[in-house]
């Protein structure tokens, strides 16, 4: 049963048929050079092509004809890029650095955790095989970093080149979760997840980073406008078709992209597993960050849980997710809540937690980007060999087989 109402227009425009093609739909192109370069070399071929796209320097002549042509043809903005709007986007985003990142964080990175129809299961997997749940979480923000540095889509900037290679490590990734196997010779993919990184996924994702970003933001206080709300979107959506999502599958104004959003939560989002062992390791990975300062190791105790119910709401954090149960803070927002209604408004102006961000929102960015300079960060993803994924695809499919259902 949907949870949320739709008006007509957009139930017309955007049938059930439409949202299953997109759970079905991969990358053609990226997914095409990866079966290509697979068939040609092996797994350490791919690997080769994934560490050195990491490091992005002079292609060696013996480079693939198939990945260079994949380069050239994923390398450009799209006709519809508007250099003003990303311009005052990325404006934006450097207004409020910060408070962007800690939103991406604790709430966009980890509300994607509830995508219990594979996208729990796919990221769940990639991090036990490579003992690296923090990676994506480090590197995705990283990565937003690079992008939307300035000039980051531009000729001079990093962004598209890194784009190209996310492109193509999500590409790797499909590859692999259809051909990874369960004990008693099971695949370890579900059918009835569509495909792994689908273009639904995709899109959830890109919406996450903008429209619920933005929704985040608000939330700690940022005055957001429509206009900046669209902007980001915009910036997005450019990102989003740079890696390899059709034009098509997003949404045309904030207005759509916040239905779009519902739409996926309800068809989408859920318990499993899965999601409740990355909410445990992304948490771990936060309470880490602040190991090497002991004033806001002790600040970060609970009020991360707290923070994170906070953004994305009970009914995701606490039913789907496991988010911890309520510390200090998150009684003091039941004690507000109870004493002036039941509303979520007055959650809203949530003063403890507004304070606790005002004295170490920065703090914990400082430590975020401390922990990127450090040895300590991981080294691209790189396809498994049989031996060494064969224990981590066991733990991961008994773990799977505990959801009672996990399609619809
Ligand atoms: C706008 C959409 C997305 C963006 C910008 C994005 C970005 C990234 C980045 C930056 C990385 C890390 C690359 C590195 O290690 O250097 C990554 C890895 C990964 N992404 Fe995505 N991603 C998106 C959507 C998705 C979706 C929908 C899924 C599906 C579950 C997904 C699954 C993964 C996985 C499994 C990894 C590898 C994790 C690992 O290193 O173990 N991504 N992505």
């Amino acid at each position: 049963m949907p949870r949320h109402h739709y008006p007509g227009w957009f139930t017309q425009s955007w049938p059930e048929s439409r949202f299953n093609a997109m759970r079905h739909a991969g990358d053609p192109l990226a997914d095409s050079t990866v079966e290509v370069l697979f068939k040609r070399g092996d797994r350490e071929m791919v690997n080769q092509v994934l560490r050195h796209l990491h490091q992005p320097g002079e292609w060696p002549s013996d480079t693939p004809i198939e990945l260079q042509a994949y380069l050239a043809a994923s390398q450009t903005l799209p006709s519809w890029a508007d250099t003003a709007t990303l311009d005052r986007a990325y404006r934006f985003i450097d207004t409020h650095g910060v408070r962007y990142n800690i939103v991406l964080l604790f709430l966009s990175l980890p509300i994607l955790y509830a995508w219990k129809i594979g996208g729990a299961q796919t990221l769940a997997m990639t991090g036990q095989l490579s003992e690296h749940f923090l990676r994506r979480v480090s590197e995705t923000l990283r990565f937003v970093r690079d992008v939307i540095a300035e000039d980051g889509l531009g000729p001079q900037g990093r962004g598209i080149r890194t784009t190209q290679k996310v492109r193509l490590m999500h590409a790797t990734i499909r590859h692999f979760a259809q051909s990874a196997r369960c004990p008693g010779d099971k695949d370890y993919w579900n059918p009835q997840w569509g495909v792994p990184i689908s273009q639904e996924a995709l899109t959830a994702t890109m919406l996450a980073f903008s429209t619920i970003a933005a929704g985040g933001l608000r939330k700690l206080n940022v005055p957001v406008t429509r206009q900046e709300e669209s902007d980001l979107l915009h910036l997005w959506k450019v990102i989003g078709h740079v890696l390899g999502i059709v034009d098509a599958n997003m949404p045309a104004n904030v207005e759509e992209a916040h239905l779009l959003w519902n739409r996926f939560d309800d068809r989408n989002f859920g318990a499993s597993q899965a999601g409740r062992l990355l909410t445990a390791a992304h948490l771990e990975f936060i309470s880490k960050l602040a190991h090497g300062d002991a004033l806001l190791h002790e600040a970060l105790r609970g009020t991360d849980a707290a923070l994170m119910r906070y953004l994305m709401g009970y009914r995701i954090a606490v039913t789907m997710l496991d988010v911890p149960r309520p510390g200090i803070w998150g009684l003091m927002i039941t004690f507000t809540r109870l004493l002036f209604g039941l509303t979520e408004r007055l959650v809203d102006t949530s003063e403890p937690l507004q304070q606790w961000l005002d004295h170490n929102a920065e703090k914990l960015w400082a430590a975020l980007q401390a922990f990127w300079n450090s040895q300590a960060a991981p080294r691209p993803f790189a396809v498994p060999s049989e031996q060494q994924a064969e224990q981590g695809l066991q733990e991961m499919c008994a773990l799977n087989a505990r959801d009672s259902h996990t399609a619809h």
